[in-house]
């Protein structure tokens, strides 16, 4: 059995590495509940990320972020997957490291690539981008955001990793 301290345990990293869907099977091995802080921003303004990001721009897209994120991380039960550039704005890093666990989910810039070319999940970061465009923006954008997936507790390599490994690491990071 796991035995985790009395803290939510956040999942971070880039667009595409699996944080919702791990997230949610590492809840459930935990008998944790899991929050999507997309989706409770998403539940909290009764529209869609994508929405907030034509009518409002990313800015105010980042200030309900922060907002909602404050919000949750008061609640210790949690397993919680953040939009990828969560831990980049504002003071969100320096929250995440005083009240939870944090986890990075370290995927290679190729298999990111190649999972954001297959996902059908609308991102406005990516939209209305070429397939090259992409394969750019993204290099820069993991460049950019990588120092700060860095401070994490926890860095997992996860390219073709599974739930059960993750919970294996979560295990082994307590010993
Ligand atoms: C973003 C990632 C998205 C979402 C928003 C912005 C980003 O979440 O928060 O589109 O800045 O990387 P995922 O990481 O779950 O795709």
């Amino acid at each position: 059995m796991v035995i985790l301290p009395d803290k939510p345990i956040v999942l971070l990293g880039f667009m595409g590495s699996g944080k919702t869907t791990l997230g949610k099977k590492l809840a459930a091995s935990l008998d944790r509940t899991f929050i999507d802080l997309d989706r409770f921003i998403e539940a909290e303004e009764n529209r869609t990320i994508p929405e907030i990001f034509r009518q409002d721009g990313e800015p105010a897209f980042r200030r309900l972020e922060s907002d909602a994120l404050k919000k949750i991380l008061e609640e210790k039960d949690l397993v919680i997957a953040i939009g990828g550039g969560a831990p980049c704005s504002g003071d969100n890093l320096g929250l995440i490291k005083e009240k939870a666990i944090s986890f990075y989910l370290k995927v290679s810039e190729p298999e990111l690539l190649h999972r954001l070319t297959f996902s059908t999940t609308e991102r406005p970061l990516l939209k209305g981008k070429s397939e090259s465009e992409k394969q750019i923006f993204i290099a820069d954008l993991l460049a950019a955001r990588e120092s700060y997936y860095k401070q994490a507790d926890v860095i997992i390599e996860s390219d073709g990793i599974t739930p059960e490994m993750i919970l294996l690491k979560v295990a082994d990071w307590q010993k």
